[in-house]
């Protein structure tokens, strides 16, 4: 397999999306005003102690107040595909209820200066922030969760429909559940399987309805849903590491695509699999959990290794780390392998029913080097170069795949990692909001020149 992209000619085609993406909860700041109710990363960060330094989203690179510049900032680099997501609690404060204006306001403003650029905008309707107001009422458990999540979509696709075509319903719906719901280093904190089983419900039933929304409403939509993938491979050959490594497969790769394409949820012999169908009566859903997905947004970072693992409760392994068994890695410790996102690629396009998939995510955080003022970050191309050239050699073995959206336009709020872990392609001085391209973006913005030159 080639290691580097090809930068010198226009092999991607004219038509490839290229994108960065931010999230609403990560960029914007600005959490309490302008009618902004509070989202469930406010007081989880307030009120958890589990994240890295204390820090908090309430500000972050305030892309709330400089989104101007940012989207300049998007286009000079070369990019034409703009991603970002609807903070629910700036249009709906109290999670459902009444219209927040203002915060509509800031939507139209935002996607018209995209417009005006000539970005396109690809929205998330939802990155990880529910309105707190509704996770006292049971959040993603609930049972109410798709009447909640259906008058946010409504109203996205009532007010914004007309201007943006591109919409993905989810983001990684396995991270927020087993994140959030199951093992607590998430917002909103919650933990162990009366929540988590009702939640991947919610979740794979609000991804599907929230489809048929956007598809009733929106003239000409393009629609997505996002899912996190990681190859997994078993630590042996022993048929235990195996097993082992399958019910990680699940669990990461198949538990929501699944359903969306019909096929149900996976039914292999996992005691996990087994409550969940127990506990949601899910069988009986096929129908109502599949949507005809125009594309999916795949999301990847690095792929794991596991092992069987008795002392762990139901799903009987762990994950051996990249640190442990010596092989490249980013400071996130993530395993840096650019042949295994190309084997997820091709194995995400031999679903039967999916038609195209766009790179919605991919990235990664280095501790970067400031000499004078310049921002190196020699191991973020180099990872770029790897995984572009993956992509363009499932591209070229002609697989459907449409677009690649990086992590992400800059440095912001990285979840229960605060502001250390930083993966954009600009630095950002959290304390005087000053933006410093790295050298990888320098480095993107030459390989998009080349990739727009005309033969
Ligand atoms: C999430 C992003 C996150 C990135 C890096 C993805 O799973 O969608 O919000 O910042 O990973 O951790």
């Amino acid at each position: 397999m080639t290691t580097t992209a090809k930068i010198s000619s226009n092999n991607f085609g004219n038509d490839f999306l290229w994108g960065v993406s931010i999230a609403a909860a990560q960029n914007e700041g600005a959490y309490n005003i302008d009618g902004r109710g509070l989202s469930i990363w406010d007081v989880f960060s307030k009120r958890s102690g589990k994240i890295k330094a204390a820090a908090k989203p309430f500000e972050t690179c305030d892309f709330y107040h400089r989104y101007k510049d940012d989207l300049l900032l998007t286009k000079a680099l070369g990019f034409k595909v703009f991603r970002f997501s609807i903070s629910w609690s700036r249009i709906l404060p109290g999670g459902t209820g009444k219209i927040n204006k203002e915060g509509i306001a800031f939507y139209h403003t935002l996607i018209d200066e995209c417009l005006k650029l000539g970005l396109i905008p690809f929205v998330t309707l939802y990155h990880w922030d529910l309105p707190h107001a509704l996770e006292k009422e049971g959040g993603w458990t609930s049972h109410f969760l798709l009447k909640w999540f259906n008058r946010f979509v409504t109203v996205c696709a009532e007010e914004f429909g007309d201007k943006v075509k591109n919409w993905i319903i989810l983001n990684e719906p396995m991270a927020f559940t087993a994140l959030g719901y199951m093992l607590g280093k998430h917002a909103p904190g919650k933990t162990g399987l009366n929540n988590f089983l009702p939640a991947i419900h919610n979740a794979a039933m609000a991804q599907a309805e929230g489809g048929r929304i956007i598809r009733s409403i929106v003239k000409k939509a393009y629609i997505g849903t996002s899912v996190s993938c990681s190859e997994v491979v078993p630590f042996s050959s022993n048929q235990k590491d195996i097993d082992a490594a399958n019910r990680i497969d699940i669990l990461l790769n198949r538990l929501f695509i699944e359903p969306s394409l019909g096929l149900g949820y996976p039914d292999d012999q996992f005691a996990l699999m087994e409550k969940l169908h127990l506990h949601n009566k899910a069988w009986k859903y096929t129908e109502r959990l599949k949507f005809d997905f125009d594309f999916i947004g795949l999301q990847n970072y690095f792929p794991i290794t596991v092992k069987y693992n008795p002392v762990i409760p139901i799903i009987q392994a762990s994950e051996v780390k990249a640190v442990t068994r010596n092989v490249p890695h980013t400071a996130m410790g993530w395993e840096i392998n650019a042949e295994s996102f190309y084997r997820m690629i091709k194995r995400f396009a031999s679903y039967d029913n999916v038609k195209e998939i766009i790179i919605t995510e991919n990235g990664a955080f280095f501790k970067d080097k400031i000499v004078d003022g310049v921002v190196n970050d020699e191991q973020r191309i180099d990872y770029f170069q790897k995984y572009l050239a993956a992509l363009l050699k499932a591209k070229q073995e002609g697989i459907a795949v449409n677009g690649y959206f990086a992590w992400t336009l800059m440095d912001n709020f990285e979840w229960s990692e605060g502001f250390h872990a930083r993966f954009g392609l600009i630095h950002v001085d959290f304390k005087t909001q000053l933006r410093t391209v790295k050298q990888s973006g320098h480095w993107f913005r030459d390989f998009l020149l080349s990739q727009n030159e005309k033969f």
